[in-house]
């Protein structure tokens, strides 16, 4: 074992021997965790307005420290190497640096303050920050898919179920789905961000400070709503991270349902889209390849995500109130979830707007059978029942089928003798088109279903 018996530490008031350099390899945090610095010098500066009205700092004592803070920060930001091979954490780092730069009085802010309760406020603040950035690429995701199918209004593809063709759609009605579904992704980070607003600050290791804190002060300063009521609760529970995973992980199963579909559509088989370049691969070895990896990655990415939330579900689920150090685990999951979300809403809305999609090729694959369903709402319109439309156009489905040709090139002796009034009158009406268009139901795929689809949307992105 080495030791390093010289290393003092902020708390190592009791102890004779450094830690092993196995134990510092365990447990230091500031590798990953120096990714909440800027939330970190946040806390502290509101922290220390609350010492303030406590009666711990004076004014100028506050001004100093939040000086050196700001300067801390704008280091940080400039590139500088502020941290030394001590510093176990971000928290520790900044307030070793703190106290260097400003003498004895750095030490004071942690006055009435645990590195629980700190650490929780840093981690609440960074989630409400990235939350709010997350939603802000889901919406510019969001506008580039209004745009896309607002420029591509009216355009015919096939729709599917189980893989199969189904009926006729809008391409416009296709990417609204996507909208929608990323409109509701969007509200569930709003309801999180309601429901996350009670600041920690003020409980201390896990009974509550011992100074005359003024929390609801505090918390107003750093955006929360109000003080959490239980210390106890406040330093323990990480609920909000499990949300935030488990929200962020949604987030990813949207875009990789969508980019299945994209991947799909992007083989020869399909053809409907083409990725640009700039969003595909090629492989090292057959030269003839454009692979779709920009979207395999984002379905990839939702996989990992998942694994987020199931590390964080797991390492919490027995962790005893309040605090043990397993809490500490809890950072790298969320960090990773943000990354990933961050880049693969990026990736999709970068991707879909230099996309070329090949309308073409999407209306000559679209089979006459995506029209039975409008053929046996046009007999029950002749007065037939809809279990014996369905049965009528059923048998001539088979019946083409058993002759290699469509349902549509049957004779029309043949739809009569199956049953379907006014052949050729019927015949006439069904067409692509005329199947869009009588769906024009509130979410249905008609042209004017879409005008209202697109004017809903426009109120989503306005607010
Ligand atoms: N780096 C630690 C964490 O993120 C700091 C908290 C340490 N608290 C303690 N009681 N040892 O969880």
């Amino acid at each position: 074992m080495s030791v390093n018996p010289n290393e003092k530490k902020m708390w190592d008031g009791r102890f004779e021997s450094g830690m092993a350099q196995s134990m510092i390899d365990l447990s230091f945090s500031l590798e990953f965790d120096a990714e909440l610095i800027e939330e970190d010098i946040q806390g502290s500066i509101g922290h220390g307005k609350g010492l303030v009205e406590a009666g711990v700092l004076s004014d100028l004592e506050y001004k100093t420290i939040c000086d050196g803070l700001q300067g801390i920060l704008a280091d940080y930001r400039a590139g500088k190497s502020l941290w030394n091979s001590g510093d176990e954490d971000i928290h520790m780092a900044v307030e070793r640096v703190l106290t260097e730069r400003i003498g004895d009085l750095g030490k004071k802010i942690h006055t009435g303050r645990s590195r629980n309760d700190q650490v929780c406020t840093d981690f609440k603040l960074y989630m409400r920050h990235r939350a709010a950035e997350i939603q802000e690429l889901a919406c510019d995701l969001q506008r580039t898919l209004l745009e896309v199918a607002k420029s591509h209004d009216g355009r015919l593809m096939p729709g599917y179920t189980h893989m199969q063709q189904a009926q006729p759609i809008l391409f416009s009605h296709y990417l609204m789905s996507f909208f929608f579904a990323l409109s509701r992704d969007v509200n569930r980070l709003q309801n999180f961000l309601t429901l996350h607003s009670e600041l920690p600050l003020g409980s201390g290791a896990m009974a509550g400070s011992a100074f005359p804190y003024h929390r609801a002060l505090v918390a107003k300063e750093l955006g929360f709503d109000r003080p959490s009521p239980n210390s106890i609760d406040a330093v323990s529970h990480r609920d909000m991270a499990l949300e935030f995973t488990s929200n962020l992980a949604i987030i990813a199963n949207t875009l990789s349902r969508y980019a299945e579909d994209f991947v799909n559509w992007s083989t020869s088989e399909f053809g409907f889209l083409t990725l640009h370049d700039a969003f595909s691969s090629g492989s090292s070895m057959m030269p003839q390849k454009k692979n779709p990896d920009s979207m395999e990655l984002i379905r990839g990415k939702a996989g990992r995500m998942l694994g987020n939330y199931t590390s964080l579900f797991t390492l919490v689920k027995g962790a005893p109130l309040s605090y043990s150090r397993d809490l500490q685990e809890d950072k790298e999951p969320v960090f990773d979830s943000v990354k990933t979300a961050k880049v693969c809403l990026r990736v999709m809305k970068e991707a879909l707007e230099t996309a070329h999609w090949n309308f073409d090729k999407m209306e000559s694959r679209m089979l006459p059978a995506l029209l039975a369903t409008d053929l046996a709402d046009l007999l029950v319109e002749h007065g037939i029942a809809f279990r014996d439309a369905h049965h009528i156009v059923g048998s001539l489905v088979g019946e083409a089928a058993k002759k290699n040709l469509q349902f549509t090139e049957l004779s029309d002796a043949l739809w009569a003798e199956k049953g379907v009034p006014d052949v050729a009158k019927i015949k006439s009406k069904l067409t692509f088109e005329y199947s869009v268009n009588k769906r024009n139901i509130e979410g249905g795929t008609g042209e004017d279903s879409l005008k209202e689809q697109f004017k809903k949307a426009e109120a989503i992105l306005a607010k």
